[in-house]
């Protein structure tokens, strides 16, 4: 994401104080992505606001660490959030630091004037014991930029790998598209790249990493549903249904619509795409069209079908449960800070009543997709495990590549976890 000139004093105060204002937000239980949408950086500072607030985000657990080693006694939620970034900003550029200094202190008045003197100690020692102050830094949770519980609950369930994807977690994440098979084939989108001096690489069927990230009007044939953005792992999902033309396919929790499109781009299928958030319905039906593809787009609860349900069962069926998300924090480190671990068992009661729904509505012989993108077993093996304790009638299938259904996250794609259930 290029970055606007922060050096120009003026965009770096208005952008570390936009930047606070997200991350408090964050605290106080927002999204990032709502919160920034609430807040709606002046275009030219967007960029800017959006690299301090991630990256904020991304390594907060050091730098809550660092400013409490810095502070006496506790300050109030926006004054905190502003000096959290502003540390994030010297942390990322050293060169700049005297004016960050200077422009957060700025920040700082538009905040709490009377805390100018304190902002301005605070980070001129950040400045001058910067080293001694990171190795004072030594939790867990400061070393890796994640909530105590997420650690434990990876250490144990990841023995070998833990801190891999720990650590994976806080990179920045790759664009990737999926070249939509009925208009072009993923080689022939690769040259098309080429044409307008983009490289990218094919690292699926149908997944290409593109060198950078572009915003997404500079993708070409994007507008003409020649690509889609979609992270390699969640493609897997369209290809592990196995749907085949003709068939009845629900998608059952399907906003905004991305594995829906890949189903329909894979066959010729009659696909029920329901989603019970009203709010998100819309963004199904615009996906479907530049796509060129159309479906029945529902409103419904998946847990109870009989609001829904036209009586017919269905072939294949994806569900794509809420879950923890703990698999994409590359993409939203706010996850990283939001989640609670109380989360996780109230998550895999409905994920186990939503398996339980949708198996009702599976035709003999049928397929049942279950995805998550958590790396939590709790939500995935654990759920399924006691699914299949309460179903003598599922199978659960191999997948190919994925031995025990998770892929952990990498540098490339994101974590995900599937199991393919067949009804006898
Ligand atoms: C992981 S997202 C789905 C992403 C989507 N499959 C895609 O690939 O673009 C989970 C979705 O489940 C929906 N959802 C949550 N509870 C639901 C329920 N009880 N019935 C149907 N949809 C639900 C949410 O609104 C959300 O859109």
């Amino acid at each position: 994401m290029p970055l606007v000139p922060l050096s120009r004093s003026a965009n770096l105060e208005l952008a570390l104080y936009t930047a606070g204002d997200a991350v408090a937000q964050v605290r106080a239980g927002r999204s990032l992505s709502d919160a920034l949408a609430g807040l709606e950086p002046a275009a030219g500072l967007r960029a800017a606001v959006q690299d301090l607030a991630y990256g904020t985000l991304r390594n907060l657990g050091l730098l809550d660490a660092l400013l409490a080693e810095l502070l006496r006694k506790p300050v109030k939620p926006a004054l905190h959030a502003l000096l959290v970034c502003a540390l994030y900003q010297l942390r990322a550029r050293p060169h700049t630091a005297h004016t960050t200094v200077d422009q957060a202190v700025r920040a700082v008045s538009r905040v709490e004037p009377a805390a100018r003197g304190l902002a301005n100690a605070v980070l001129r020692n950040y400045l001058r014991e910067a080293d001694a102050l990171v190795t004072r830094c030594t939790s867990d949770s400061a070393h890796y930029s994640y909530q105590q519980w997420w650690i434990d609950r990876l250490r144990k369930a990841w023995p070998q790998c833990w801190e891999s994807v720990l650590n994976t977690g806080n990179l920045h994440p790759p664009m990737t598209l999926r070249v939509n098979q009925r208009r072009l084939t993923a080689e022939q989108y690769l040259s098309k790249l080429g044409e307008h001096g983009l490289a990218g690489e094919l690292i699926g069927t149908h997944a290409i990493v593109l060198e950078r990230p572009l915003p997404i009007e500079s993708v070409p044939g994007f507008g003409a549903g020649e690509v889609s953005v979609q992270d390699a792992g969640a493609q897997l999902a369209a290809p592990f249904l196995d749907v085949q033309p003709g068939m009845r396919v629900l998608d059952a929790c399907a906003a905004p619509g991305g594995k829906a499109a890949h189903i329909l781009e894979l066959a010729d299928c009659a696909l029920t795409a329901l989603d019970s958030d009203p709010a998100r319905l819309p963004r199904i039906g615009d996906n479907l069209a530049r796509l060129g593809l159309s479906a029945r787009i529902v409103c419904g609860d998946c847990a109870s079908p009989a609001a829904w349900s036209d009586g017919g069962l269905f072939e294949r069926i994806l569900l794509d449960a809420p879950c923890s998300a703990s698999g994409v924090v590359k993409r939203h480190p706010d996850i990283k800070w939001l989640r609670r671990e109380s989360d996780l068992a109230r998550l895999a009661v409905t994920q186990g009543r939503m398996l339980d729904a949708l198996w009702q509505q599976l035709a003999p012989g049928g397929k049942l997709l279950y995805a998550t993108c958590s790396v939590f077993p709790q939500e995935n093996a654990q759920t399924i495990a006691s699914f299949l304790g309460r179903n003598g009638a599922a199978r659960r299938l191999p997948l190919a590549g994925l031995d025990e259904g998770q892929m952990l996250p990498g540098a490339r794609h994101d974590g995900f976890f599937y199991a393919l259930l067949q009804k006898h």
